[in-house]
Parts: C-alpha cells; structure tokens; sequence
C-alpha cells in the first residue's frame, strides 16, 4: 500500500516535471561562447531537453535498428545475438560522444547486466509500469539530477513487434532452441525472455548536461 502511494505521487511528480506551470520560473543567466550572456528560463530548458532527448534516442534506436536487421540477414537469429553482445554498447557509446550525453538502455528485466537500472532509473521503470498496467500512456521524461545540472531524460521502450519476441519472447514458442543456447552462453543470468507484443521491455536513458541544452538554444 504504502510503495503504491509513493508511486502515485511519484507518478504526480511525473507529470508536473512536463507541463510549464509546475515549472518554477526561475530565470538561468549563461555565457556562452562569444560572451553574450544568454538569458532562458527554466520551462524552456525542459522543453528543449525534451525535443533533443527524443532526438537523440531517435537516431539510437534506429542505429540499433538497422545494424540488428544486418546482423539477423547476414547470421540468423543466433548469430546476431553475438553481434548484440559486441556491438551494442559500442554503438551507443558513438551516438553519446557525438551529443556529449551519456546514454543508456536499462530494464528490470536486464539481459545485459550493464543494463541493470541505477537508482534514479528505479523510479521511473517504476513509474512507467504503473501507467502501462494503469492504461495511461507512457510519455518521455525529464527529471533533474545533481541539483538540476544534469537532465535525466527517460522514454519507455515496448515490444512493438514479432521481431523482438525472437529473442525477448517465450523460450521454446518464439525462442528457438539454438537461440537459447547462443542466450545461455553468453547471457547465463538473461532475465530478458518471456515478455509479449506490448509489454515494457526497458526505457532509453540519457543524461543531459544542462549547458549543453542551453548553448542550443
Ligand atoms: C537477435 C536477437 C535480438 C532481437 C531480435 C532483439 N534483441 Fe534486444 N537484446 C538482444 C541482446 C543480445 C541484448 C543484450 C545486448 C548487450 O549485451 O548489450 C539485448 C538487449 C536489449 C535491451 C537492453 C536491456 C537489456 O535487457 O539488457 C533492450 C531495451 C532491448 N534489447 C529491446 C529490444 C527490442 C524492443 C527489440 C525489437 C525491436 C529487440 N530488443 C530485438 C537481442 C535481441
């Protein structure tokens, strides 16, 4: 009972972060690089956090995406479970450089165990369960880290198709036998199967600098 209510205002706290009148209208004074001093106030910095982690967590996905559907067309399936092991991190970690943002995937049900959730992403896994179980649709976030300097931006990642359930689906069903084996030998403690078309299977997670949104904007 009592976790359901701190999920509840929690969840409260949530939205408050996305809409501008909960928004306190602190005003942030920042040089930027020909020593203009740039004046933004603090709704707009969110706003504009919110646009580029969508962004970001766009061109990540899609990255994933392509170099995946290589992966399973030139290996099969338990071929491109290796090419996840190896490349997965790595190609998260260019498109991170790129923006100077750090960015990770993390999920309850880790299959990587670099992927399991730190604390400030607890919550918010927390959070968007309660809304997928709840029928509320799961919207981007952002939430401040080290007094506001950092921007934790989060977005749900669901099963959108038959795809994922090759390797995140039911062992035996969608999960062949040669694919579990490739999983048991690489990921001997994979949490990551048994999940169904829809279900939350983890959240995108980058981390903003404050600055760097505020010299675009
Ligand atoms: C070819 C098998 C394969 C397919 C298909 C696949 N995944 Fe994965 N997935 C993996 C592997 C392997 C990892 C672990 C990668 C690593 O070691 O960093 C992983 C990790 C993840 C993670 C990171 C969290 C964790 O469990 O470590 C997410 C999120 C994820 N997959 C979502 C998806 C979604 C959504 C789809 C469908 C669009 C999908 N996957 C399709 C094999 C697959």
């Amino acid at each position: 009972m009592r976790k359901k209510i701190c999920i509840l205002l929690f969840l409260i706290g949530l939205y408050g972060c996305g809409s501008n009148e909960r928004v306190s209208k602190e005003v942030f004074e920042e040089v930027n690089k020909s020593m203009e001093v740039k004046k933004v106030n603090e709704a707009d910095v969110i706003k504009e956090a919110l646009k580029w982690g969508d962004e970001i967590s766009t061109e990540a996905q899609s990255q994933l995406i392509t170099a995946l559907q290589n992966a399973i067309g030139e290996k099969g399936i338990p071929g491109a479970i290796e090419f996840c092991n190896v490349q997965a991190l790595p190609i998260l970690n260019e498109v991170a450089s790129k923006y100077n943002v750090k960015i990770r995937r993390a999920s309850h049900r880790y299959r990587n165990p670099e992927d399991k959730p730190l604390d400030f992403e607890e919550l918010i896994l927390d959070a968007y369960a309660y809304n997928l179980e709840n029928d509320i649709s799961n919207e981007p976030n952002i939430q401040k880290l080290e007094n506001g300097e950092i921007l934790f931006y989060s977005k749900a990642i669901h099963i959108p198709n038959a795809l994922c359930l090759n390797c995140h689906g039911t062992i035996g069903k969608e999960i062949s036998t040669e694919t579990e084996k490739k999983l048991m030998e690489l990921y001997p403690e994979d949490k990551a199967t048994g999940h169904k078309l829809g279900d939350l299977r983890g959240i995108w997670s980058i981390q903003i600098p404050k600055k760097e949104v505020i010299k675009r904007m």
